[in-house]
């Protein structure tokens, strides 16, 4: 039985097949109706169930039309609406869920209860986000990545803003496919300590820097992400906002990165403040390629969980 739970903790030849089998799935599919069945029905008869203790909009429709995609079915659970949320263990409902299910996605917040539902679950388990990392986000990103521009190997990311779940799993996986990685954020919003010196560990060179400009000169892809999340408070949307102003990916900056340099999002954007309109909406731009990718690399993925 194989988990997706992190880009780090998974074989970096599986990592490849999965690109690799996403790529294949997406040019198969090239033209058809996005309810049309694939040819082949690998989650035929499969259960899957997606469970969101968090809100989400691309995680939850490209799993749901994947899975059925590949014919497989799916139940689409918030915690709240399940006993998760009222007490009942993290345990009991992952071996319960098992007698169902033969597949369990799980978006929640503290990366314990993903790794508990792992634990004891008798199905694989596949971390759709949680607090710490993103790692169904960044397989989507390097199939984008590799789909305009080819092999990520030996290129060099630029992450601008706050150093959060979305960034920790492009370290993972600069680790993994051997991409040299740039933090450029204020020192109040750094990323952990240990995804940084995990990717160096495995060769990969890391960087942090405070100037955007020299952060971003000679990157090969751009990336940002949301300053503030919906739960944070005014008072933290503010000083957030003041810290991460000077990372803002605007024009000029994307001037400094190479000239065939692609800019990435994972979305929802807030535009005008991470990024603005004239980068979301310009020709370097792929956040759209970006957002469709994630079907096909959790398609992919969800294969590799079920050696289907
Ligand atoms: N990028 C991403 O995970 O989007 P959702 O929160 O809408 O799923």
């Amino acid at each position: 039985m194989r988990h997706f739970l992190d880009i780090n903790k998974t074989d970096p030849a599986d990592l490849r097949t999965m690109i690799d089998s996403a790529a294949s799935m997406k040019s198969a599919r090239a033209g058809r109706p996005k309810g049309a069945p694939d040819d082949d029905q690998p989650l035929k008869d499969r259960m899957v169930a997606l469970i969101f203790e968090k809100p989400s909009t691309r995680t939850r429709v490209s799993f749901d039309v994947g899975v059925r995609q590949m014919g497989g079915q799916t139940m689409v659970l918030t915690g709240s609406e399940m006993q998760l949320g009222h007490g009942e263990t993290i345990a009991d409902t992952a071996r319960v869920l098992s007698r169902y299910v033969d597949l369990i996605m799980l978006r929640t917040f503290e990366e314990d209860v993903l790794l508990e539902m792992a634990e004891h679950a008798t199905v694989p388990v596949i971390n759709g986000l949680t607090n710490r990392t993103h790692p169904c986000q960044i397989m989507a990103d390097i199939q984008t990545y590799e789909e305009h521009r080819g092999p990520i190997t030996g290129k060099k990311v630029t992450w601008c803003g706050d150093g959060n779940n979305v960034f920790a799993s492009f370290a993972h996986a600069a680790g993994q496919f051997g991409f040299d990685l740039t933090f450029a954020g204020p020192p109040t919003l750094d990323p952990e300590a240990v995804f940084l010196d995990e990717a160096r560990a495995r060769g990969a060179t890391v960087t942090i820097e405070r100037d955007a400009a020299r952060a971003v000169a000679g990157a090969d892809l751009v990336v940002t992400d949301t300053w503030v999340s919906m739960h944070d408070s005014q008072t933290t949307r503010e000083r957030r906002h003041n810290q991460l102003r000077p990372y803002q990916v605007d024009e000029a900056l994307m001037a400094m990165a190479r000239p065939d340099a692609l800019f990435m999002h994972c979305l929802p954007a807030h535009r005008n403040e991470e990024v603005t309109d004239a980068v979301m909406d310009g020709p370097q731009s792929v956040v759209f390629d970006e957002a469709e990718n994630r079907l096909h690399a959790q398609k992919a993925v969800l294969r590799w969980c079920l050696g289907v």
